[in-house]
């Protein structure tokens, strides 16, 4: 290990189960952690949000996977759990300065706040069919109980992407499977490796259709934003992949962690029901609490660089845990391990990340949350989990805070 240590080496991985259990021992060791990840690779991780908002805009921090040490000397094994979340074909996700520019900018264009304010009535519709897909289900479970996860959580965002990006509605039980096994650190290569050709071809196969008949959903819009700079295919298919990886399971997690954390918190269900007004400021309270974005693999040294008593070394890998820095007292106050509706801090949250890859996606995954919650609980006062909220299964992921299935009832 070449990481310059003046603290001990913490280790990490998905099996650690409990992420805000890691991210708090994490954050006691101090705001920039030595760490060992699974494969007895080396990294830091940045728990403090003050420090972790400092180098998303610092350019000695780049995205290119290729700085990595480890990486070019081949150190990664072929089966390293984490591989495919580094190893992404090339688009906006992976580079940076004018390159960044030049890929993130016809998603700009494709993605606008018109696009996403113009998806607000759709986005009630298929949330409306959803919630009668769970009560109709409920109505044929011998017990009543159905699991919120599969139901609602996974095809409410699903559905919107499809919509958004033209994705014929017999392909999403495909994407489930595969982005489950795309982002699981418990599946073995070949099923992995599986994953990807399957999400790449299927990517591939939607281009080729918009190609050849053109619309004006945003894969349209994409093709037309990048005529006059053209992407290759492989950026197209790298941006459309990560759209899809970025936008989909991220959104899964955020309305489970809703759904858990107004089940545990029934004062500030009992406050949002009389002040439906601040919903919104409720989903920006969830993404910081309950980051969907649990462990990032954000960026790695370009050159040798001093932060505090640490010395980060040309080719180190830098983790952003947005857990910890989502509930760092450094930036939130004492309470900020509680969950407070109202709470509405100065600067925002990290969890969407920050500075000039900040994500491109937020104003819809809000849109989601906003949408979805409210009529949840209207529709379902009685809602409640059938398990204890501890005993939900974890999804078996550093890098994603998630759960597993999330079985409820519908009647209380
Ligand atoms: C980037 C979180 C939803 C598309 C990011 C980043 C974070 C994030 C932390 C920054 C990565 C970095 O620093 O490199 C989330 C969360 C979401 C969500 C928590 C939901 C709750 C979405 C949606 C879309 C989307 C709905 C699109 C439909 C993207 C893209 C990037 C990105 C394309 C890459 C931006 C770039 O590198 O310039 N997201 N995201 N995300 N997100 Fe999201």
């Amino acid at each position: 290990m070449d990481l310059s240590l003046r603290r001990p080496v913490q280790r990490i991985s998905a099996e650690d189960g409990d992420l805000h259990r890691q991210a708090e021992r994490l954050r006691a060791v101090g705001p920039l952690v030595p760490v060992e990840l699974p494969g007895g690779l080396a990294a830091w991780v940045v728990t403090s949000d003050v420090l972790g908002r400092e180098l998303l805009v610092d350019r000695r921090f780049v995205k290119d996977v290729n700085t990595w040490h480890a990486w070019r000397r081949g150190e990664v094994p072929a089966d390293w759990p984490l591989r495919p979340v580094v190893d992404t074909p090339r688009s906006l996700i992976t580079v940076d300065g004018a390159e960044h520019r030049r890929l993130r900018a016809p998603l700009a264009r494709a993605l606008t706040p018109a696009r996403v304010a113009a998806l607000r009535g759709p986005v009630g519709a298929i949330v409306a069919g959803r919630l009668d897909a769970l009560a109709a289900a409920a109505r044929l479970s011998p017990d009543g109980t159905v699991d919120y996860r599969v139901l609602f959580a996974f095809p409410v965002p699903m559905e919107v992407l499809g919509l958004l990006l033209g994705i014929p509605a017999q392909w999403y039980g495909r994407l489930r499977v595969l982005f489950d096994d795309f982002f699981s650190e418990a599946v073995d290569v070949e099923r992995k490796l599986a994953a990807v050709l399957g999400i790449r071809g299927l990517i591939a196969e939607l281009i080729a259709r918009r190609r050849s008949e053109p619309g004006d959903d945003l894969v349209g819009a994409l093709l037309t934003a990048v005529a006059d700079d053209p992407y290759t295919d492989e950026e197209l298919i790298g941006t459309l992949l990560v759209l899809i990886g970025a936008g989909h399971e991220t959104t899964v997690h955020l309305l489970v962690h809703g759904l858990r954390a107004l089940l545990r918190h029934p004062e500030q269900r009992a406050l949002l029901a009389a002040r439906p007004g601040l919903w919104p400021a409720a989903v920006e309270e969830l993404l910081r609490y309950d980051a969907p974005v649990a462990t990032f693999f954000a960026r790695y040294a370009a050159a040798d660089v001093r932060i505090g008593d640490a010395d980060v070394r040309v080719g180190d890998p830098l983790l952003l845990n947005y857990l910890a820095m989502g509930r760092d007292p450094g930036r939130y106050g004492d309470d900020a391990g509680a969950f407070d509706a109202a709470r509405c801090p100065v600067g925002g949250h990290t969890s969407f990340g920050y500075g000039p890859h900040a994500c491109p996606g937020a104003q819809l995954a809000r849109l989601e949350a906003v949408s979805a919650l409210p009529a949840l609980f209207a529709r379902f006062p009685g809602i409640r989990l059938a398990v204890p909220d501890d005993e939900l299964e974890r999804f078996p992921s550093l890098m994603l805070n998630g759960r597993v299935a999330v079985p409820v009832r519908l009647d209380g």
